[in-house]
């Protein structure tokens, strides 16, 4: 189902990742290369599109990380809001803006959004027991508490969230908890919180996500799952120092509850995007119209958030356009194990392209995206793409491409002669090539959208076999030329429709054609655009090969 032609702008936003460690592999195959993939996708597609992601830096984590290394939470996230800024460009994950949450615009625009909650009349207080370490004289919220999941018997499961079967918590239902900082027993508490009327909610939210046919099944699943269970009341306040203060009077010592906070940096990262721009009021266009199509992509353990409980707060606000489509993925394990931060098997994204050709990486795992079930990501995996289908289906196919006009044709575009049936079967494939990979775009399904163009690389190598321009040079120099000027042509359209996996060999490959990636897009691709005598540059290695020690280290 193709909707994106009756929106006027589309606006993407990627989870914003918590500033207390390395953004890791996992991360990216799960909410950050199909975004980037998707909006350079669109771009192409002459869409308009805002793209936006940035640190979460408030919430337990951080904090807690801060303690454990003895310093202060800013500390921590300047660290990582800068480390991840440039991981994620390394990896070539481009965003317009990448902001954080500490930001004074994201403090005014949550206490805002809090406010008028508050002012409706849609909030309630409640006096609760609460989870209490006499030892560090303090209430213990989420992330302070480990206990046993009462859900699935997992005994690590966090006081917000089991990691294990994805079941959002609270402290108190945790069996066996104990303070994660000093390891004793809490005692418990009262405290008077915030509670947002969740269950109030469902109804709405049912016939909503009842209303989207195109939703991912594991996404869809997911919300049933958390219906027939029936939507509890949140707490939407916290006893902590770090994070939004509560905007009331009366209120010290309570910050609003980052999960409540942290999807409102959605809104104030779009307005601090415009203000750079000049046009302060250009984020309403993109917020405030139905004409807009947002589109969340997260990780599994973020679709109650962004399906359910974000949703419900916008519904509850009422400016606010609600998602068109939170198409999330699930888990990507490690060499078999489970690839996360917290269980220690992870890939930080800067050791991978410290080593390895960022397209090479983003190629492998856009390859095996976890889109409809976890996954497993090898090393091995990432040498044999890179060496079996980068190089020797894509680098091998433009290298004696290249080759052959800079040896026979003086490093130019020869001429082309009349089209045979072979030429014209490769020629027209381009254009039906490029509407199927558009439609796999169009519909989240990336791993579909990235083989299919590498099965128009595949033809492309069959076309340049079956043509035989060696033999061609010898007997028809006119002949060859019309072959090689075809396979130049084709090298053009892989430019072009391998962009949103491999975006800087596509650069690349636009600087050995010596043309500009300016002014392309998708329809382009299938255009025969390079003249008769254009001058090429010299070729370059597109894919270097990885060998086997490299894996091995
Ligand atoms: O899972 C995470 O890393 C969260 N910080 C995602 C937040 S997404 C959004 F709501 F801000
Ligand atoms: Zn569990």
């Amino acid at each position: 189902m193709e909707n994106s032609g009756k929106f006027k702008r589309i606006l993407v936003t990627a989870a914003l990742p918590y500033t207390n460690g390395d953004i890791h592999l996992g991360h990216i195959a799960g909410a950050y290369l199909p975004p980037d993939m998707y909006v350079r996708y669109l771009r192409l597609a002459g869409y308009n599109v805002v793209f936006i992601c940035g640190s979460d830096e408030h919430g337990t984590a951080i904090e807690m990380s801060a303690i454990k290394e003895g310093v202060s939470p800013q500390v921590i996230i300047d660290k990582y809001h800068f480390a991840n800024k440039k991981a994620y460009e390394d990896l070539g994950i481009k965003y317009d803006i990448y902001s954080r949450t500490s930001t004074e615009t994201h403090k005014k625009t949550s206490q805002d959004f809090f406010k008028v909650l508050n002012d409706k009349g849609l909030l309630y207080q409640k006096t609760e027991k609460q989870l209490y370490s006499e030892k560090e004289k303090r209430f213990l919220a989420d992330r302070f508490v480990i206990g046993t999941c009462p859900v699935c018997g997992f005994e690590e499961a966090r006081g917000d969230e089991c990691e294990n079967c994805g079941s959002a918590l609270s402290p108190l239902e945790l069996k066996n908890p104990r303070s994660t900082i000093t390891g004793d027993t809490p005692v418990v508490k009262e405290s008077t919180h915030f509670y947002f009327p969740l269950s109030k909610f469902q109804a709405m939210l049912e016939e909503w996500i009842n209303s989207k046919p195109d939703w991912k099944p594991n996404v869809v699943n997911y919300c049933k799952g958390w219906f027939k269970t029936g939507l509890q009341d949140r707490a939407i306040t916290r006893d902590l120092d770090w994070g939004v203060p509560v905007p009331l009077e009366g209120y010290d010592g309570k910050v609003i509850y980052v999960w409540f906070e942290a999807p409102i940096g959605y809104i104030s990262i779009t307005k601090e995007l415009f203000e750079q721009e000049g046009n302060p009021e250009g984020w309403k266009d993109y917020w405030c119209k139905d004409d807009t199509k947002l589109v969340h992509f997260v990780g599994k353990d973020n679709i109650i958030f962004h399906a359910i409980f974000f949703p419900a707060m916008l519904m509850a606000h009422g400016d606010f356009v609600l998602a068109d489509n939170v198409p999330a993925n699930e888990f990507l394990n490690f060499e078999g194990g489970k690839l996360s931060k917290s269980r220690g098997h992870s890939i930080a994204v800067k050791d991978a392209v410290s080593r390895f050709n960022p397209d090479s990486v983003r190629y492998a795992l856009a390859t095996s995206l976890p889109e409809n079930k976890d996954t497993d990501f090898y090393w091995k995996d990432l040498q044999a793409k890179n060496n079996n289908e980068l190089g020797a289906i894509l680098g091998n196919f433009v290298n004696r491409t290249f080759v052959f006009a800079e040896k026979y044709f003086e490093g130019t575009v020869p001429a082309a002669g009349e089209y045979k049936e072979i030429d014209s079967i490769i020629i027209n494939s381009i254009k039906s090539y490029s509407s199927s990979i558009a439609s796999y775009y169009e519909n989240y399904k990336f791993k579909d959208a990235v083989s299919e163009t590498m099965n128009l690389v595949r033809d492309a190598n069959k076309y340049f076999n079956d043509t035989e321009p060696w033999k061609a040079v010898k007997e028809d120099i006119a002949r060859c030329g019309t072959i090689i000027n075809t396979c130049l042509q084709l090298c053009r359209s892989f430019a072009v429709l391998f962009y949103p996996v491999l975006p800087f060999s596509s650069e690349k490959l636009f600087r050995m054609l010596n043309i500009s990636s300016e002014g392309e897009t998708w329809e382009s691709a299938a255009e025969l655009k390079l003249h008769a005598g254009h001058k090429l540059n010299k070729p370059e290695i597109l894919f270097r090969k990885i060998e086997d020690s490299e894996i091995e280290q």
